[in-house]
């Protein structure tokens, strides 16, 4: 394993450590969540019994293939704990999500959550958001209207393809638009006006949700609350 996937997977079992009998769970979706599935699954092997709800169709298959039992939003309305990933996260904790394209599903998972987990590799420390191009969600009549409408905020913004050149469709059957803002140094700024927008459905930032951000460089491990 590389030095990265150790770090993930150090930061995920840290975070599986908050875990405790009976709670309801959020399951990330992304390489750096399935080391946390992972470990939850040998847990309730173990005879750890907790009900958990995926933040996508991958996520769903993997948790079932480890007997994790899955609940959904008609069986509860809040979530001790959730545990995902990011594609960034700022000086002042705000995040990018959605490099896997689950960020709808992620963000209603995160805030029906009370406290969320980040875990995160060394590599994912900016001190402004924008590196990593932002994911929005978008539904897909219109599209061309909404991605004009985004690029004149400011940006360049791409729909994602699949490695077979078709646009990606997420799980909630929309497009995904990966945008070139720059550095991103107001992020509630730009989240608002995107979602001002007829047709945008949810942006990858994370503002003011992350509990706490378990961090890894593959040696250690840190735990930061915001
Ligand atoms: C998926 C996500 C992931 O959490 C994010 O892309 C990080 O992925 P990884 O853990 O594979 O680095 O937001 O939509």
């Amino acid at each position: 394993m590389d030095k990265i996937a150790q770090a993930k997977k150090m930061a995920a079992e840290r975070a599986v450590d908050f875990v405790e009998d009976g709670m309801t769970i959020g399951l990330g979706t992304g390489s750096t969540s399935y080391f946390a599935i992972q470990r939850l699954g040998e847990r309730v092997a173990e005879g750890l019994r907790i009900r958990a709800i995926g933040t996508s169709k991958r996520t769903e298959e993997l948790a079932q293939a480890v007997h994790i039992p899955l609940i959904t939003f008609s069986d509860v309305k809040e979530l001790d704990l959730a545990i995902d990933g990011a594609d960034e996260v700022a000086h002042d904790y705000s995040l990018t999500k959605g490099g896997g394209g689950a960020l709808l599903r992620e963000k209603l998972v995160a805030s029906a959550a009370r406290r969320f987990l980040v875990i995160v590799d060394h590599t994912k420390r900016v001190h402004h958001l924008g590196k990593f191009l932002l994911p929005v969600e978008v539904v897909p009549f219109a599209w061309e209207l909404t991605h004009y409408r985004i690029e004149q905020l400011g940006c360049r913004a791409t729909r994602r393809r699949q490695d077979n050149g078709e646009p990606f469709i997420t799980d909630n059957h929309n497009y995904i638009l990966d945008c070139d803002f720059g550095e991103i140094v107001d992020p509630p700024l730009l989240h608002n006006a995107l979602k001002a927008l007829p047709g945008v459905v949810e942006t990858g930032l994370f503002i003011d949700m992350a509990y706490a951000v378990i961090e890894s460089d593959g040696e250690h491990v840190t735990v930061e609350y915001p």
